[in-house]
């Protein structure tokens, strides 16, 4: 048996895999026969007949079919879906009805449906869309209606669309309480069927909602215990828990306190659901959480108390690339603890989540298959796997495609060692057939508690079902032919695989065939950050010399020392600035590169980026001790800089027809230190320019090593010269010269008009002037944001790279009839930040550039607090330019009189539409 850490390590290992080579390693192991293939396709084509025969298709199936995700109606009605059941107040339910509904064609939907329940739905909408329209109603009986519905009047259109929004919901809650669920669960126990409750509510963002969760959980146990009435765990009702919801953060970044944390709170339910003998699922979620989910299970199941007892359950998602991994694992565990354990075999429920992180993060592959086929081929495989490991492995297959469940059918010798599971509300038909046939158990998943805790679940189902790729879509569509539902997933991957799929582009392609993506690092991959961790140690303690012109070691002068922000012993190096002399000199030697081909500057841009990633470890060490940055500013931070490079050496060709200005200078600031640097640059370099940078002051280190690895690249030392030091000598003596032929600025309203006025007095008279400089930007929150979400995105924008950026959020616009309880969220989700050491992977907020922005801000937030209009101030480190992040009331952005650089948010509250 092999050790379960080398089974870890393969399931790392194939997180980012190619899919192909899954694919072939799963078929090639499950030894699937063309035979049995055969069999789940004739099989299933019996399921789907009898399933439409039967000419009972659910609510959700016929909807969905109606209202799939190709229709404008079917991503308004999502949007309506997720949102309008938390609106408190009657105007923005009346503004979001308006603009989610008016402009659809709803009347094409008419009659389509093979449900009068979707057709009354359909009715509803579209003569509320005729009603908000402000154009004449078109046709005659129309503009009866359109009257009619006027004199009725706003209140009976909110009613109507909160009427269907709430059957929406309605199809998946199995109660809204407990007493309702029980209900509910008596009718599908008398059926035949047992239950896994899900208590509703995920995504936890602060101890107090986790604390809420974890009773929801506790109080359903402590009921459910009450309904288990067999000695055997598969008999008696389940649950199923979100780690999510339990913590509010769950993530690899904070996973020694989530892990120690979570593994008390799922071993005290899972004593709990021993005792009362019932079954506990842990779902699975995000698959960057699945590493960190397993380190919870297995500590939960080392804990002896547990022994003798069959309920844990774990989910395994078989579009995961490490899905099969994960069963081994799993089950060399049980055999480990000699225990036996559930495993649910699913698809998965985050598939577009998934594809859009790995883009944003720029990740090497996806962790999850591009292909249905081969999310369908993944599970078979699964199937096949776990039906031979019932020794110590209870199988729970979940799915809802007719195919799916012949592949079981088909492979399984003994139906009473597994069951099947659905989620409620849906794949009634085909379970029901199922189980009337062949007597298989099937468990409902079922969602219980409030609609407003449903919306992130009812989103996954509505963006999972609408697909016209799914099973539940095209089962009621008459249209599509029995064949091609159930055609073998096996051939269709192999004939997929063939061709290179477009419609899905690799992280690395996204930007293709233009330039290639820059590399990201996957933060929640133990493996990535090992190699970050060991890859920039050397430069902990490096000392960085650096002299003006040629980023070289220094020279002599009058070394400035440097010193890390969040640790004034540290050392990080010196710096001798440049003089105005340095820089007249420099000017003087400067040259251009027109000379050049294009091609061979392209050439020397992508060598440079190919450098500035392979120097990732000696870049994440500068970025984080001389600016303060953390792990994942500083990676979004190389990323930018690497993509930058690419990006002007791929616009060379289209810049080669205009020529060079001749000599620019690049002034950049310290908060995105080796972005905004290597933007500048490589903009001025591609077209051909000389050029002289000059960094902030707080930056010179690494624009040191910027140039040092350009030059490496090929760019001459005369065409990119650096002049390290004050902005009040060498930006002053570059703006005023009037050999220089262009300025690229980032940086403060004021000093760019320095500059400007430097320029028009003494520059040269065909010199232009590019500057970026700040603002400050507010955010406007209503009632129909998801507060989780909102909360999130506000805490990023204003406290990331402690709100050092132009784009961070200064002043927070909340409506008033959510006010309340969002700040609640935001206040309760702020105490979990940590403010600390850039260096360690846990911190979220470093310091601030330096000791003097750090007394500006604090002087700032101590005037709000003398004013009592201070609502929040976290603690900070005493040592270190360190600033806790802090919301302050206002009035309004007019009382904001100039942009506070650091980690502090401004709040005011405004009246509903
Ligand atoms: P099908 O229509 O056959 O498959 C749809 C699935 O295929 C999609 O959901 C998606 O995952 C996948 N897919 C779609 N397009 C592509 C593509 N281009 N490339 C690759 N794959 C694609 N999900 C979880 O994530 N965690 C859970 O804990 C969980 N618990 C569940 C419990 C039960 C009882 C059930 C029934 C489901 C559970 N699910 C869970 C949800 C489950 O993942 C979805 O219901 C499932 O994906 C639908 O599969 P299907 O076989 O019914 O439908
Ligand atoms: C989900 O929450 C069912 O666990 C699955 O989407």
């Amino acid at each position: 048996m092999q050790s379960l850490e080398s089974i870890r390590s393969r399931i790392r290992k194939s997180y980012l895999m190619d899919e192909r080579e899954i694919v072939h390693d799963l078929v090639l192991q499950s030894e699937v026969t063309p035979e049995s293939r055969k069999r789940f396709s004739d099989r299933a084509a019996t399921l789907v007949n009898s399933i439409r025969e039967a000419g009972q298709p659910g609510f959700m199936e016929v909807f969905l079919n109606e209202y799939g995700l190709s229709t404008n109606e079917g991503i308004a009605l999502m949007c309506l879906a997720e949102a309008l059941l938390r609106v408190p107040d009657t105007e923005t339910i009346d503004n979001l009805v308006s603009d989610k509904i008016a402009p659809s064609s709803w009347g094409r939907h008419l009659g389509q449906s093979s449900s009068s329940l979707v057709n009354a739905s359909t009715w509803a909408l579209m003569l509320t869309g005729k009603v908000l329209e402000n154009d004449d109603a078109s046709s005659t009986m129309a503009s009866v209606l359109h009257t009619a519905m006027k004199r009725l009047g706003e209140p009976v259109i909110r009613a109507a669309v909160r009427r269907i929004m709430k059957e929406m919901g309605n199809q998946f809650i199995l109660g809204e309480t407990i007493e309702q669920a029980s209900i509910r669960a008596k009718t599908l126990r008398q059926k035949g069927y047992t239950c896994s409750w899900d208590m509703l509510g995920e995504a936890a963002v602060t101890v107090k909602d986790a604390a809420k969760y974890f009773e929801a959980y506790r109080a359903a146990i402590e009921f459910l215990a009450t309904r288990a009435d067999s000695d055997r765990v598969r008999d008696n009702p389940g649950i199923s828990v979100k780690l999510s919801a339990l913590h509010p953060r769950y993530e690899v970044s904070q996973k020694s306190r989530a892990a120690r944390e979570l593994t008390d709170r799922v071993l005290a339910l899972a004593l709990q659901a021993k005792q009362a003998r019932i079954g506990l699922n842990i779902d699975a979620e995000e698959a960057d959480r699945l590493d960190l989910s397993l380190d919870i299970i297995e500590s939960v199941l080392r804990d002896r108390r547990l022994a003798a007892w069959d309920g844990f359950g774990v989910v395994i998602q078989a579009y995961g690339k490490g899905a099969s991994h994960v069963i081994d694992w799993i089950w060399s565990l049980a055999v480990d603890l000699d225990r036996r354990l559930m495993v649910r075999l699913v698809k998965g429920a985050y598939w577009d989540t998934e594809i859009k992180r790995a883009q944003v993060s720029g990740l090497r592959d996806f962790p999850v298959f591009t292909q249905k086929s081969a999310t369908d081929v993944s599970w078979i495989c699964c199937a096949k796997k776990l039906l031979g490991m019932t020794d110590r492995i209870y199988p729970q297959f979940a799915t809802h495609n007719a195919h799916t469940v012949s592949a079981v059918l088909e492979s399984a010798s003994d139906y009473s060692r597994f069951e099947f599971q659905r989620l409620y509300g849906m794949g009634e038909v085909l379970h029901r057939l199922v189980h009337e046939k062949h007597g298989t158990r099937c468990r409902i998943y079922a969602p219980v508690g409030a609609h407003r805790d449903l919306l992130a679940y009812l989103v996954r189902r509505l963006l999972e079902n609408g697909a016209n790729s799914s099973f539940v879509n095209q089962i009621v569509d008459q249209k599509i032919p029995v064949d091609d539902i159930v055609a073998d997933p096996f051939e269709k991957s192999g004939n997929e695989s063939l061709k290179d799929s477009t419609s899905i582009r690799n992280p690395k392609n996204l930007y293709s065939p233009e330039r290639r993506n820059s590399r990201g690092w996957d933060i929640s991959n133990e493996d990535d950050l090992t190699e970050i961790d060991q890859t920039r140690m050397p430069f902990k303690s490096r000392q960085w010399n650096v002299s003006p012109r040629t980023a070289c070691e220094s020279k002599g002068g009058n070394p400035h020392p440097v010193f890390n922000p969040a640790n004034p012993r540290d050392r990080v190096g010196s710096v001798v600035y440049a003089t105005r002399e340095d820089t007249v000199q420099a000017i003087g030697s400067a040259q251009t590169w027109v000379h050049e081909s294009a091609d061979n500057r392209a050439r020397i841009l992508n060598r440079a980026a190919d450098l500035y990633e392979e120097s990732f470890g000696e870049l994440f060490a500068a970025l984080t001790r001389e600016t303060g940055k953390n792990l994942i500013d500083a990676i979004a931070e190389l990323r930018e800089a690497v993509d930058f490079l690419r990006y002007y050496a791929a616009r060379i060709g289209p810049l080669e027809k205009r020529t060079a200005r001749g000599l620019v200078a690049c002034i950049s600031p310290w908060n995105f230190p080796l972005a905004i640097f290597t933007g500048q640059v490589a903009a001025a370099l591609a077209a051909g320019n000389g050029v002289l940078a000059k960094p902030a002051e707080p930056a010179s280190i690494i624009s040191a090593i910027a140039v040092r690895l350009l030059h490496q690249a090929g760019v001459p030392e005369p065409v990119l010269q650096l002049l390290p030091g004050q902005g009040s000598v060498i930006g002053a003596a570059l703006s005023e010269d009037p050999r220089i032929e262009g300025i690229c600025f980032t940086g403060s309203t004021a000093t760019a008009q320095t500059i400007n006025r430097a320029m028009a007095e003494q520059g040269s008279p065909s010199a232009a002037l590019i500057a970026e400089t700040g603002g400050i930007n507010a955010m406007v929150v209503d009632s129909t944001a998801l507060p989780e979400q909102a909360v999130k995105d506000i805490m990023a924008s204003s406290f990331q790279s402690a709100g050092q950026r132009c784009s961070a959020l200064r002043v927070l616009y909340l409506q008033q009839d959510c006010a309340s309880e969002f700040m609640k969220m935001l206040l309760g989700a702020m105490d979990e930040i940590t403010v600390g050491d850039p260096w360690l992977f846990s911190t979220d907020v470093g310091p601030v550039i330096h000791a003097d922005a750090r007394d500006a801000i604090n002087r700032h937030i101590d005037t709000a607090r003398r004013e009592g209009r201070l609502i929040k101030q976290l603690e900070a480190p005493g040592h270190g330019n360190f600033v806790g992040p802090s919301v302050i009331r206002v009035n309004g952005i007019e009382d904001i009189e100039a942009e506070v650089f650091g980690p502090c948010a401004a709040c005011r509250h405004f009246r509903g539409a």
